[in-house]
């Protein structure tokens, strides 16, 4: 069957709006894609050399598409106008304010989106939910369609995003699975089809999952749910591997090995972050609350406890390791980005990390390998006014006179810096905290670290 789709419109070019349109522009050179967003800085990185994101591989799907059918504008009407199918991919945050505040999603930019859709399609279109949303948003989207003047029956969908950042181009290309759900009418079956034909191009059928609205909508919320609880499981578990001597590593690998459990996801470290698990999991908990479900929603909360509890334990043990005085004390700071292969800081556990050193007034010198120094800043609250905070563009900067070095990205070259090197240009005892269980610790005690990771027995 011939794909009735050629123009595609997406709305949002953030870190899903824009991988996702790469991979489909890649995938379906025939179908002309318009990926626009009200940021204008951002629409002129995506049209530079130097894209707003760094996603490994990204940089040369971009650039095979882009101009040939892959165009990122500030022309969103347009773009709507001339669309079949428009996915919503604008950010989705936790609301800061009224009812429902820092719990439930603040979906004032989806609904911005929707009503310049009611205002714009002069036909009926497809509008996709990529973005992540609570459950029953379509009937909030359909709402804003239907009190619009030209009351065209856009059909929507929900087809949530499952890809994870620092891997966003392989998830792209090759998912677990594709989650389309939609109204259970021939109008809504027909456009879960048409939809399923463009990812059809490259994804067996079988990976394809066709479901129903609600379920596809509350399917995103449970899958970040449960990843991000098995990393608090893990977590607790290293807090008491700690104290019996058992290694959390050991442990992970022997339960891994059930079938049943499964070996991924089960790192220690200092606690999730990105700007995902926490809110989905906030949002989570308000409908939890909103039906009634306390219960449910006191479960679910205890993750992002467990998660809090986990990087003020990390950070203490590094103050506690001097004797509660880290004023003064230089600490070099591996990491910025809530993990690696990504320039993604939102939700980073290193925030809290160091926003914990600088409240013992330490002096942090920070090198990530792709975090503009902006946003770490940013992420401080503070500038580069603050003699405190310094940014650094080499990882051997940050060892001169420091007592310590904390690693909080699991950044791969961080394992090859010559930590030989590092403790003489260090003040002594110097210390290594591993916030990642990355490196080598039996090697780092051979050259006289004093070292302390997640969930290992540590050395006195
Ligand atoms: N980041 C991830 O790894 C990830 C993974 C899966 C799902 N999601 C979900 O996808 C959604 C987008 O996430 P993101 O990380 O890409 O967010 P983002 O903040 O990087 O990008 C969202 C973009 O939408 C734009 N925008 C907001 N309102 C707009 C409007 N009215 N018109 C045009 N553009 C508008 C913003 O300017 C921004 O550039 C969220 O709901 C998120 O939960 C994110």
């Amino acid at each position: 069957m011939a794909s009735k789709i050629h123009k595609i419109c997406c709305v949002g070019a953030g870190y899903v709006g824009g991988p996702t349109m790469a991979m489909i522009a890649n995938k379906c050179p025939d179908i002309r894609i318009d990926v626009v967003d009200i940021n204008e800085k951002r629409i002129a990185e995506w049209n530079s050399e130097i894209l707003p994101i760094y996603e490994p591989g990204l940089s040369d799907l971009v650039a095979e598409a882009r101009g040939r059918n892959l165009f990122f504008s500030t022309e969103t009407e347009r773009a709507i106008r001339e669309a079949d199918i428009i996915f919503i991919s604008v950010n989705t945050p936790t609301k800061t304010y009224g009812q429902g505040a820092h719990r439930a999603a603040d979906l004032r930019y989806v609904e911005s989106v929707s009503r310049t859709i009611a205002e714009n399609a002069e036909e009926p279109k497809i509008v996709v939910e990529k973005s992540t949303i609570p459950v029953r948003t379509a009937e909030a989207i359909r709402a804003v369609f239907d009190a619009s003047e030209t009351q065209h029956h856009h059909e929507v969908l929900s087809n949530p995003e499952f890809l994870a950042e620092g891997t966003a181009i392989s998830d792209l290309e090759s998912p677990d699975r594709i989650l389309i759900g939609g109204e259970q009418t021939p109008g809504g079956l027909e456009a879960i089809n048409q939809l399923a034909d463009i990812y059809n191009r490259w994804i067996p059928e079988e990976r394809i999952i066709k479901t129903n609205l609600w379920s596809s909508e509350l399917s995103k919320l449970v899958a970040n749910a449960f990843l991000a609880q098995r990393v608090s499981s893990i977590n607790s578990i290293s807090a008491l591997c700690e104290k019996t001597g058992a290694d959390v590593d050991e442990v992970a690998k022997a339960i891994g090995a059930d079938s049943r459990i499964g070996p991924k996801f089960l790192n220690a470290s200092i606690g999730f972050g990105g700007s995902c698990f926490e809110k989905d999991i906030l949002n989570l908990v308000y409908l939890c609350e909103h039906f009634g479900l306390p219960e449910a929603a006191q479960y679910w909360e205890s993750v992002l406890q467990m998660n809090d509890w986990q990087k003020q334990r990390f950070a203490d043990q590094i103050v506690d390791s001097f004797f509660n005085t880290i004023t003064d004390k230089v600490i070099s700071i591996l990491g910025f980005a809530f993990k690696k292969d990504t320039n993604d800081t939102r939700k980073s556990p290193a925030i809290d990390v160091c926003k914990r050193l600088l409240e013992e007034k330490a002096t942090l010198l920070i090198y990530d390998p792709k975090v503009e120094p902006t946003k770490i800043y940013d992420a401080l609250e503070t500038d580069e006014e603050n003699s405190n905070v310094v940014i650094c563009s080499d990882p051997n900067q940050t060892f001169e006179k420091a007592q310590a070095i904390v690693v909080l990205t699991e950044w791969d070259e961080f394992k090859d810096i010559d930590y030989e090197a590092a403790h003489q240009a260090m003040q002594k005892p110097a210390w290594i905290f591993d916030g990642r269980n990355v490196l080598d610790h039996k090697k780092l005690t051979g050259i006289g670290f004093k070292v302390r990771s997640i969930g290992k027995p540590n050395e006195a």
